[in-house]
Order: structure tokens, then C-alpha cells, then sequence
């Protein structure tokens, strides 16, 4: 029908307007553990062994894996011991990481640099001084100003999500 289609026109468009800064936010609480999403999706297979590189917004090393363990000598003093990763998960792409006891300045965007095989991610991460209810998942502040239906918004955040994955 006509409503439709037009809606997937608008649906288009923002996701169109997303991926011009697509990024994964992450929202967490000062003291609390949060989990940095990094998971591969390229086509070509993994190899073995694999490194994945974490940095901050300041290129601090976050975590490096390094041909599938945990390199702590590498590891900035900031990060040191408030970071690890998922070892079991590793052979499923899986290179998440949490980083325990957040602190308000652990705010800012993070990249998950897949070692050799051309895939980065980036994840924001918003520090909140106290929990209140709030979605952990949010269309860049662009998005919000085009619409106004939470529908179309949640719409329109899962369609980047499936966006950044593919591309
Ligand atoms: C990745 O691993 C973490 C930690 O086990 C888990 O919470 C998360 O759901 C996993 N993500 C996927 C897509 O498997």
C-alpha cells in the first residue's frame, strides 16, 4: 500500500542518515560492568589464530588479543585488570570485551580492529553517573530529529544494526 511504502522510503533514509555515522552505542553506569560488542562478520572465514586489536578514543591499548590470548604487557594502565574478553567465544567471532568498575571517563567511541582480515567496529560508549531506564541501544541524535515515532526509531536503530553488520 501506498502508507507502506512510504514508510519504507522514510526507513530508507534513516538508515541512509545512520550509516553516515554508524555506531553501536553502548550505554553503561559509573561502577558497573559493561560489555563492548565486537563481533566478526566478514565473509572470508577465520583463520586459527587470531589478533584483535581494542583501542580507546585516545589510541590507549584497551586489549590486544594476540593469536587468541589475552596480551596483558600490552594492555594500558588505565585498562589494566578492568578488561577481558570471551576466550570460549573466540572461534565464534566473538571478540567482545567487558570493562569492570566503569568510570565516567571510559566514555567516548571504542574500535575493535580485526587483525588482517579488514574488519573494524566501532562502539560508543556513554558512562551515566546513576541507572535509571533507559534503552542500552540509540539511532544517532540525527535520527531523532527526523522522527518522532519510538517505533520508527527502534525500527530504524535495528535496521543500522543490520546494516553495520553486512556491510
Ligand atoms: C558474545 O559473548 C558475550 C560474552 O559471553 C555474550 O554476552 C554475547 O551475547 C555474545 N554475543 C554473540 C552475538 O554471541
Amino acid at each position: 500500500m501506498c502508507d507502506c511504502r512510504s514508510g519504507a522510503v522514510w526507513t530508507l533514509l534513516l538508515v541512509w542518515l545512520n550509516s553516515a555515522s554508524c555506531q553501536l552505542v553502548v550505554r553503561g553506569f559509573v561502577g558497573e560492568d559493561v560489555v563492548l560488542p565486537c563481533i566478526y562478520s566478514n565473509v572470508d572465514p577465520l583463520p586459527d589464530k587470531v589478533s584483535v586489536f581494542w583501542r580507546d578514543k585516545d589510541d590507549r591499548v584497551v586489549l590486544d588479543i594476540v593469536e587468541n590470548s589475552e596480551d596483558q604487557m600490552s594492555q594500558n594502565v588505565k585498562f589494566k585488570g578492568r578488561v577481558s574478553s570471551f576466550p570460549e567465544q573466540y572461534r565464534k567471532g566473538n571478540f567482545s570485551v567487558v570493562i569492570k568498575t566503569l568510570r565516567q571517563d571510559d566514555g567516548g567511541p571504542y574500535d575493535c580492529t580485526v587483525h588482517r582480515m579488514y574488519f573494524q567496529r566501532t562502539v560508543s560508549l556513554t558512562v551515566s553517573g546513576e541507572r535509571d531506564v533507559g534503552v542500552s541501544l540509540t539511532p544517532p541524535p540525527g535520527g531523532a530529529a527526523v522522527t518522532n515515532s519510538l517505533h520508527l526509531r527502534l525500527l530504524a536503530a535495528t535496521l543500522t544494526l543490520l546494516f553495520c553488520c553486512v556491510t
